[in-house]
């Protein structure tokens, strides 16, 4: 969604956010701006689109030199993506300038009141209230910005990440956070703020975590963060562990491609130093062994492609530990009110750990007294910094919207989780063999991404398919339902996924001649009975005119007669199989939407972090 930064130092400021805007493309936008603050004037630079019409705007009327600026990428809400609503927005006196990422919930209420007092307001957005509330307040407090930041705070409602910078103030820009990303980047004579680490990741590693409801003054050579009441706060500063090669394409058409490839060692980075004597070891974990042990229900809840990682937990947290799972959409769960209590376990899963749905699931659980474990890939995000313990994914920076490489972990984090849970409760399975099974996933993604040529051309096959269907069984199905959000987020095909058990419930009315269905099957050795009823579902396909793309390990011959295509993938145990079944499905669309000459890493409508409800 929105992203902002902000600089105060030696360089450029403009040079510094256009760069760090670049970098924060990925989060999904629609118009971006600029201000700088320069000889006691503010100037600003507004463009609808992408990065490069504001790029092609400036390079014609070029601003002033400075060293204090924000900039902003805008994710449309209130009002369209034109120039008008674009970020940043001024007072009426100019002196002011917001940017903005979140909802204010009483933006109405505030623009009512704001009309009354005389002001004109000029675009149709909820930011807006809050350049003319801040400058309205400024007077009362000797004109000090973070103070009017801090006051301003306080009348709102809602999610918000402001940040804020004054044509008098130079050498100064404040921020402030209530339930919206904002980290700090602490250079050498030199600082940063930025929605995510990657905005200044070229400048500086060393960030600073923000808590909820604080506001941060930036200035080149201090940081100074105090609560909304004005009381100091200590910061927890941490280094970033990526570089900026790891957030480049190195050689990549686009970042999808190289985190696809990426797969083999995100998946051997969140096993790193996990396994020992094969046996799973969190050293993170802050639970104790009697706190698990006393769990007696676990609710894993997340969103889109973290939910379908949910999904495929159950599965491992049922059969190996038999504690009861449930898994629920983040943004379905506190409106149902779910049964919790102090024994249940709620587990988040998120790549981003800023998900607005997901976070308010978490406090919504936290609330009722349950535990919070979150899965999270972001360092500091404000998921982990909530939750009584994390599980860090090392997935390293995803940059495409479409969620591959942190999936691929997410699901590993959960089986070492489950694992780790069926040890304290010292299950008799032959625990050592599953985790032996989990390292070896590594390498395992590592030859289904030697064989992904075929994935390319039936790509090419199905091009102009008017729906590709994707059915499995057991953790087959989640595979399915994957696979089918990626195909829709990607190239905007109509795609579904279904189990296949149910295809017979109604899906089947859709199948017809020439259909491409996706089928993963389970292994014959590890599931013989979930692979007979698969075998027959293939056939009911098949039967109906359809095309059966079979997803089955090496050496399982059983369904050749019945398959129009196979895609082979590495024999693993039929639970493990997600990990290296879903990555054909990733390579189908990522190719399906470059033939239609689809933007891959930002598709329309759509944003990397979803800080909105
Ligand atoms: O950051 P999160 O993992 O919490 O994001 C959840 C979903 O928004 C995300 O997985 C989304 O579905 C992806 N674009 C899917 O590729």
């Amino acid at each position: 969604m929105c992203g902002i930064v902000g600089y105060v130092g030696k360089q450029s400021a403009l040079d510094v956010i256009v760069a760090g805007l670049r970098r924060l493309e990925y989060r999904g936008y629609d118009s971006a701006g600029v201000a700088v603050v320069a000889n006691g004037v503010i100037e600003t630079r507004k463009k609808a689109g992408k990065l490069i019409n504001l790029e092609n705007e400036i390079e014609s009327t070029p601003l002033t030199q400075s060293h204090t600026g924000i900039g902003h990428t805008r994710w449309a809400t209130h009002g369209g993506p034109t120039d008008l609503n674009a970020h940043p927005h001024l007072s009426e006196d100019k002196k002011v300038a917001v940017i903005h990422n979140g909802i204010i919930e009483n933006f109405s209420e505030l623009r009512t009141e704001l009309i009354a007092a005389g002001i004109k307001l000029q675009s149709d957005t909820d930011t807006e209230v809050v350049a003319h509330l801040l400058s309205s307040i400024l007077p009362s407090v000797k004109n000090d910005l973070a103070e009017a930041m801090r006051k301003t705070c306080g009348r709102l409602r809602g999610a918000f990440t402001l940040v804020a910078a004054h044509a008098d103030i130079p050498d100064l820009v404040v921020g402030a956070r209530r339930n919206s990303p904002l980290v700090v980047g602490r250079g050498e004579n030199e600082n940063f703020l930025a929605s995510d680490v990657s905005a200044f990741i070229a400048h500086t590693r060393n960030a600073i975590e923000l808590g909820q409801d604080q506001v941060v003054e930036l200035r080149a050579d201090s940081i100074r963060v105090t609560d909304f009441a004005g009381k100091e706060v200590a910061v927890t500063e941490y280094e970033v562990t990526w570089d900026a090669a790891a957030a480049e394409k190195g050689g990549f058409d686009t970042f999808m491609l190289k985190e696809i490839s990426e797969q083999p060692k995100a998946v051997a980075d969140t096993l790193l130093g996990r396994i020992k004597n094969n046996r799973v070891e969190l050293d993170e974990m802050k639970f104790s062994a009697d706190e698990l042990r006393s769990v007696d229900k676990i609710i894993i809840t997340a969103c889109g492609t973290a939910y379908h990682s949910g999904l495929i937990a159950k599965y491992a947290i049922e059969r190996w530990t038999r504690v009861p799972c449930e898994v629920e959409l983040a943004s379905e769960f506190r409106y149902r009110d779910p049964i919790l209590d102090k024994n249940t376990l709620v587990i988040a899963i998120s790549q981003s750990g800023e998900t607005m749905d997901t976070l308010m699931a978490i406090r919504y659980a936290k609330e009722q007294g349950s535990r919070v474990l979150s899965i999270c890939n972001t360092q500091g995000s404000t998921m982990p910094r909530e939750s009584d313990a994390v599980i860090y994914t090392h997935a390293g920076p995803e940059i495409a919207v479409a969620s591959t490489k942190a999936f691929l972990t997410q699901v590993i984090a959960v089986y070492m989780f489950a694992l780790f849970l069926a040890q304290v409760h010292g299950s008799e399975l032959d625990l050592e063999a599953l985790v032996g099974e989990v390292a070896d996933m590594s390498a395992k993604v590592d030859l289904v991404l030697d064989t992904m040529q075929p994935v390319r051309d039936l790509a090419k096959q199905y091009m102009n398919a008017s729906s590709v269907l994707f059915i499995g069984r057991h953790v087959g199905y989640p595979v399915a339902l994957e696979g089918a959000l990626k195909l829709k987020e990607l190239a905007y095909m109509h795609a579904e996924g279904f189990a296949a058990g149910e295809l017979k419930h109604g899906p089947i009315a859709l199948l017809e001649d020439g259909l491409p269905v996706f089928v993963i099957v389970p292994s014959p050795t590890d599931s013989p009975v979930l692979h007979e009823k698969i075998v027959s579902n293939i056939q009911e396909v098949r039967a109906r005119g359809a095309h059966t793309i079979v997803i089955a390990q090496e050496g399982d011959e059983s369904v050749v007669p019945f398959a129009h295509h196979i895609i082979r993938i590495p024999k693993c145990p039929s639970l493990l199989q997600p990990v290296v079944a879903t990555v054909p499905l990733q390579v189908f669309a990522c190719e399906m939407a470059t033939l239609k000459g689809y933007d891959v890493d930002q598709p329309r409508n759509l944003a990397k972090s979803v800080t909105v409800e």
